[in-house]
């Protein structure tokens, strides 16, 4: 079954999908689709045999744990969950010295931290592959399963129109250069400051530009989302910004996918959410547990993503 994998990404990096080509992405969608559907005929597929993956957590998490060490398991690997506070890293070891160490080891290592900075280090030490399952910056191995997402609903990806409303935040980071590398017209609406950074904006306007492709932000949430076949929210407060939360509340208030923004939307459009959701405030009850929502495909494209990633690059 070795011709399953038809990408060409052994022993690389996945930290941001800024390093991946339009069709290194296609290849890893595509992939999870295939290993998808292997699953459901209950096929089994263990490239993986022998491999160990490394998990460093340094924030919560259910999908990308979870769903990460259920895919090296059914791929014929092994996962190890290391919650970073029991690691020396939590006692002031350097993320170099535990980058070369933990390359003795293990085949590879996932990392959900903070700062991106912090994973690109981990990245230069060690010399074996990195996976970025979120820092604040972005969230690749998502956007994978959002497009795996959209994909099977859509049944295409390019000259989607794709509307992103709510914080610019890693996920927003992500989506804009995923989402515009496969050619979709790429709207977002934040408030005036909260929009995406400034460099990653010029970065998707480019991909937008070359693959054919368009990136949209605005202020102004019923203009992102009038006509589009996709409609995404995303937490107000993230990871490490709880502090905020009841200001963020106030600001985003008029930034909420409800049933009246949706109605602007295409009529077959539909709604996604990485999760977890807050229901009431980015996005309502009806939105989320209605027809349109294909949030639960979504989380559970999680799984197909991560293994493509995982037989791709390890
Ligand atoms: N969407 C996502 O990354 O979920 P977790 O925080 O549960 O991993
Ligand atoms: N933007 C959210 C995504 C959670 C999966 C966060 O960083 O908390």
């Amino acid at each position: 079954m070795s011709e399953l994998n038809k990408t060409n990404l052994k022993g690389r990096d996945f930290l941001s999908l800024k390093d991946y080509s339009p069709q290194e992405i296609i290849q890893l969608v595509d992939l999870g689709l295939e290993l998808k559907q292997l699953k459901k005929n209950g096929v089994s597929y263990k490239p993986l045999e022998g491999k160990t993956l490394g998990m460093i957590f340094q924030k919560s998490s259910t999908r990308t744990r979870v769903s990460f060490e259920a895919g090296m398991y059914q791929l014929g690997g092994h996962a190890l969950f290391l919650n970073a506070n029991d690691l020396q890293i939590g006692r002031g070891e350097p993320i170099e010295d535990t980058a070369r160490v933990l390359s003795r080891y293990l085949d590879g290592i996932l990392i959900r931290t903070y700062s991106h900075e912090e994973v690109e280090k981990l990245a230069q030490y060690a010399d074996i592959p990195i996976i970025n399952g979120l820092t604040d910056e972005f969230h690749p191995t998502q956007v994978i399963a959002d497009l795996i997402t959209i994909k099977e609903h859509k049944k295409q990806l390019a000259g989607l129109k794709f509307a992103y409303v709510g914080d610019g935040n890693n996920m927003t980071h992500s989506l804009m250069i995923g989402c515009a590398k496969v050619g979709m017209e790429v709207r977002i609406a934040t408030p005036h400051d909260y929009a995406p950074k400034a460099d990653i904006v010029a970065l998707a306007k480019e991909a937008a530009e070359k693959n054919g492709g368009k990136l949209l932000l605005t202020t102004d949430p019923k203009e992102a989302v009038s006509e589009a076949d996709i409609v995404c929210t995303d937490t107000w407060a993230s990871m490490g910004q709880e502090a905020e939360k009841e200001i963020r509340q106030k600001i985003f208030a008029s930034y909420q996918v409800n049933q009246a923004l949706l109605n602007l939307a295409n009529k077959e459009a539909i709604v996604m959410h990485c999760l977890p959701a807050y229901r009431g405030m980015e996005i309502t009850n009806d939105v989320i547990e209605g027809a349109q929502s294909v949030v639960f495909d979504e989380a559970e494209n999680r799984l197909h993503a991560h293994k493509a990633i995982l037989a791709a690059i390890l």
